[in-house]
């Protein structure tokens, strides 16, 4: 007897996911220090504070808050919506616990990616209801075309087609976010 598997018991190899590069980690750079120029000239003397939404933000906030040539704040709330390897958006779950106190200040939420708008919109209102003297938003990546709340970003690196994208930050199935660049993720298993 030998110990070859059964003619069809093995399962062929299945290939992994690839990545298409959409933008560039320059490109990236480039549009974070044009961001944080806008952000340093509108909110001159004012109380700025940064809200990163947490985990795919940390990235991005990491680097604007290095571009923005004012004193500020940072604080961090914590939003969900996607579950493990689902893309499409589950329920909205929302941790503030460590939300800091935005009474009387000008609150700038920072995320990454702004895709039907409805974890924003939730989250401007939550801010505005703790007595922010104002609230806009900022995110890197905005898929305009999949909106369904009537939100625009005040701030966004680029517009980006309907497609599920990872890096710099945006995970799939909490993977790819050390990625340097914007890639599509062209098959997933
Ligand atoms: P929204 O509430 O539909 O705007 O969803 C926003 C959140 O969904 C973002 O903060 C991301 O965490 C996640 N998301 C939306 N599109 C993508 C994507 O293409 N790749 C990874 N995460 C995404
Ligand atoms: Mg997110």
């Amino acid at each position: 007897m030998t110990n070859q598997p059964m003619p069809g018991t093995t399962a062929p190899p299945r290939p992994g996911p690839t990545l298409r590069c959409i933008i560039s980690e320059a490109a990236i750079e480039g549009a974070v220090a044009d961001l944080g120029r806008r952000i340093s000239d509108d909110y001159r003397g004012k109380p700025l504070t940064l809200l990163g939404v947490l985990t795919g933000s940390i990235i991005f906030v990491a680097d604007l808050m290095r571009q923005i040539n004012l004193p500020h704040k940072l604080g961090l709330l914590q939003a969900s919506s996607y579950r493990g390897s689902e893309t499409t958006p589950g329920p909205l779950t929302l941790n503030l616990d460590l939300l800091p106190d935005v009474r009387g200040r000008d609150v700038l939420l920072v995320d990454d990616i702004l895709d039907t708008g409805r974890t924003m919109q939730r989250l401007m209102q939550e801010i505005r209801d703790r007595g922010a003297m104002s609230v806009r938003c900022a995110v890197l990546l905005w898929k305009k075309s999949r909106a369904v709340v009537d939100l625009q970003p005040d701030y966004f690196g680029f517009e980006i087609p309907d497609e599920f994208v990872v890096g710099f930050g945006l995970d799939y199935n909490d993977d790819y976010r050390h990625l340097p660049y914007i890639g599509v993720l062209e098959s997933r298993e």
